[in-house]
């Protein structure tokens, strides 16, 4: 096992160019970079809609701000890509269950104990944290619509974090 890792990590990979119509390699490229993974919610006139979402950055402390992507070919787009408000949760390594679950489907709250915050945007229990948004700016990237969040509160909380890596779920070594 060892010495596969190191004799993969010394093979030279192949320089590529992305090509629109095969999209894989450059998402193979992108999915290397390990992220936490973050469930955004917010309130829609067909009640609260969530998302599983891994593009979620902090961005800046003065003003607070954050910032996450909603994808173009979404069903979820329109009511993303226009909300006021939203919640984002940082999800916990007990919390993956949550994870498939709005990555399936955004309505399917059953069984979650929802609370929501003064704006109205649905708040789920558990995260490691949360922020609660105003949304500041939207902006286009390609097929992605970006939303610049104003941090109004949040939560924070000890805890192991869930760790999104080569398109599945990894454990994260805490010590490593
Ligand atoms: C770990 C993970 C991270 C994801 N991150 C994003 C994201 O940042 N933005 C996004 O639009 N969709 C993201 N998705 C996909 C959405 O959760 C969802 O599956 C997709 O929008 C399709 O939804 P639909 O069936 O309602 O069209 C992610 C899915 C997973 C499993």
């Amino acid at each position: 096992m060892q010495t596969e890792l190191i004799a993969s990590a010394h093979q030279v990979p192949p320089v590529l160019v992305p090509q629109a119509d095969d999209p894989r390699p450059l998402r193979n490229a992108f999915g290397r970079f390990a992220t936490g993974v973050t469930i955004v919610t917010t309130q829609t006139p067909n009640g609260p809609l969530g998302i599983t979402a891994n593009s979620f950055s902090s961005v800046s402390l003065d003003p607070p701000l954050v910032m996450w992507g909603i994808g173009r070919h979404s069903s979820r787009f329109a009511a993303f890509a226009e909300c006021e408000h939203f919640a984002v949760h940082v999800l916990a390594l007990e919390q993956h269950d949550l994870c498939w679950r709005f990555a399936r489907s955004g309505q399917d709250f059953s069984g979650v104990d929802l609370a929501y915050s003064d704006e109205g945007a649905p708040l789920l229990p558990g995260a490691l944290a949360r922020f609660e948004c105003r949304t500041a700016n939207r902006f286009t990237g390609g097929d992605h619509e970006m939303l610049l969040g104003r941090v109004l509160r949040m939560t924070s909380r000890e805890g192991e974090p869930m760790v999104f890596s080569a398109g599945r779920y990894r454990l994260f070594a805490p010590d490593a």
